[in-house]
């Protein structure tokens, strides 16, 4: 009878609420009128411009918010990201809804400049209109930063617009996302996440010859320009492909930054920590169902590593063994398996094994920690040893990791190492504040 009770008064009380929220939604219609987005919209723009990680781009080194002038490196000189707060003569205050949309959909400006592909919008042109006006909204809603834009400093013939043309043509595929009805509706939410405002194939894409990123060659994988840092494969098993991992461990990975299988450093730290961290559960999960089930594209036969014909000398291996029992073993464990989430396993984690040695390179020689999120508060640190240990040594602990407990890595070479340590650490200032790493996929066309 109480439980009766109950259920009879909450179903009053829902009545009623329902009879209270209908005169006020006509209100807020009414009141604001057209030009004032609510602020649920304005809200939900927040959130989308987080899952499009705008801030990374467009806030420079202890500068305002979406202020704009980061400098991005790239082979053919700087390019500066632009003043996106309302502002109306630096900024978008002077933009329509329109204007907007058809920038993120077509890349280019308002008066119909071509834009840079550092600007993600061969992703973004998949964002829907309803996303697209409500990161407009939240961005109008900001303070407006009256601060102007920097001038790119790009090489001849570089900084001539008229050649993306000939590169547009060759590379950039206009579209909205459009759902696969063969999947349901968590996976195309997923898809839609990860192609589009994710723009993940920004980074996971190996650029071709002529520096285009090419549809079948999507989250393939790629060595990131100027940065020295392998963004794996998220297509094949052996490098990140997610196919054997669990929902949760995907789903840790992205949000906290570190799972039971491995943790995220270098500018993957930083697209943690700028934009994953704040996804709701159900979107995260999207992201993991989709990426979970990303086939297997052009999955080669198994490389000479794989099927053991690469040779470690005696002595690097003795040498590399003793080396990681001393400066290692306390946190990776003897038997490489770690105790994480805190220390990453090493044994069977393909992000050791990839066919490029430069993230396990890099980590060794600089350290790293893995973001802070609200997942992983308090996240540990792995030490540099670029002090410590010459580039003979790191080449015989790298290798070492690389061939023990069962994974089939290639060893590494001192020059690998030494390459690596004089390498410029481009993304050393920003790697926690601001997302690096943009393919820049600019070069000039063949048959322009
Ligand atoms: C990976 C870096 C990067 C990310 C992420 C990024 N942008 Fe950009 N954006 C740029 C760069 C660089 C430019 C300037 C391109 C050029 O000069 O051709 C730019 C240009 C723009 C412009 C054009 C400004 C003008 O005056 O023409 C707008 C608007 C803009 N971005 C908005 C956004 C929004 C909104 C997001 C998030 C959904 C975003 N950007 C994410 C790098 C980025
Ligand atoms: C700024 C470049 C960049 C962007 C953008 C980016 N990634 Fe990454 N990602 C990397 C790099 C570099 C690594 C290798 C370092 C690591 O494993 O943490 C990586 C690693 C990963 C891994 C493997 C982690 C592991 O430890 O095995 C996954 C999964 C991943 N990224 C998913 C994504 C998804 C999903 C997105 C889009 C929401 C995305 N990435 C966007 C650069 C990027
Ligand atoms: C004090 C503890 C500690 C020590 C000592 C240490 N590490 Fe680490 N290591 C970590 C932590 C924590 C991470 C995760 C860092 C991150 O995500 O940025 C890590 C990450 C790594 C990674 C990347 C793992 C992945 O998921 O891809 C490699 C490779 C690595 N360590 C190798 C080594 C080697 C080789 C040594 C000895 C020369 C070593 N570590 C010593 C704590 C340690």
């Amino acid at each position: 009878m109480r439980v009766f009770l109950a259920s009879l008064l909450t179903i009053l009380c829902l009545a009623l609420l329902a009879m209270h929220i209908e005169p006020l939604r006509a209100q807020g219609a009414v009141f604001l009128g057209p030009q004032r987005p609510l602020d649920t919209t304005i809200k939900r723009g927040e959130y989308l411009a987080r899952v499009g990680d705008c801030v990374a781009c467009h806030t420079k080194h202890g500068g305002q918010q979406f202020a704009g002038g980061l400098p991005i490196p790239t082979p053919f000189g700087t390019l500066y990201s632009s003043n996106i707060t309302p502002d109306p003569d630096y900024g978008i205050g002077n933009w329509s809804a329109d204007d907007f949309y058809q920038m993120l959909h077509t890349g280019k400006s308002r008066d119909g400049t071509l834009l840079y592909p550092a600007m993600p919008f061969p992703a973004y042109t998949k964002i829907t209109r309803v996303d697209s006006d409500a990161i407009f909204a939240y961005l109008g809603s900001l303070k407006p930063i009256h601060e102007s834009n920097r001038e790119n400093e790009l090489r001849f013939p570089y900084s001539n617009r008229s050649l993306l043309i000939g590169w547009r043509l060759l590379y950039f595929r206009q579209g909205q996302f459009k759902p696969d009805p063969a999947h349901d509706a968590e996976w195309n939410r997923g898809a839609y996440l990860v192609e589009g405002l994710g723009h993940c194939a920004t980074c996971h894409t190996a650029i071709n010859a002529l520096g285009g990123s090419s549809e079948d060659k999507a989250f393939a994988g790629g060595l990131i320009p100027m940065q020295n840092w392998y963004a794996p494969s998220l297509t094949l098993n052996r490098e990140a492909g997610l196919g054997e991992w669990s929902l949760k461990d995907i789903s840790d990975l992205l949000r906290a930054g570190a799972s039971m299988r491995g943790a995220v450093y270098g500018p993957m730290a930083a697209v943690v920590h700028n934009s994953l961290q704040y996804l709701t559960d159900a979107d995260i999960r999207a992201m993991a169902v989709y990426l979970k089930t990303l086939p297997e594209k052009n999955e080669a036969p198994p490389t000479a590593a794989e099927s053991g014909a690469y040779q470690i000398s005696a002595r690097a291996l003795a040498h590399g063994s003793a080396l990681y029992t001393a400066q290692c073993a306390s946190c990776h464990e003897g038997n490489g398996r770690g105790m994480p989430p805190a220390y990453p396993p090493l044994a069977q984690n393909p992000s050791i094994q990839m066919e490029s040695a430069v993230n396990p390179i890099r980590m060794v020689l600089n350290g790293g920690y893995p973001p802070q999120t609200a997942g992983n508060p308090r996240p540990y640190g792995m030490p540099p040893f670029a002090q410590v240990m010459s580039d003979q040594d790191i080449a015989d602990v790298v290798s070492y990791i690389r061939v023990s407990w069962g994974n089939h890595g290639k060893p590494v070479t001192v020059e690998e190492v030494n390459t690596l340590r004089v390498a410029p650490l481009l993304d050393s200032s920003c790697s926690m504040g601001v997302a690096r790493g943009q393919r820049f996929p600019m070069r000039k066309p063949a048959v322009a």
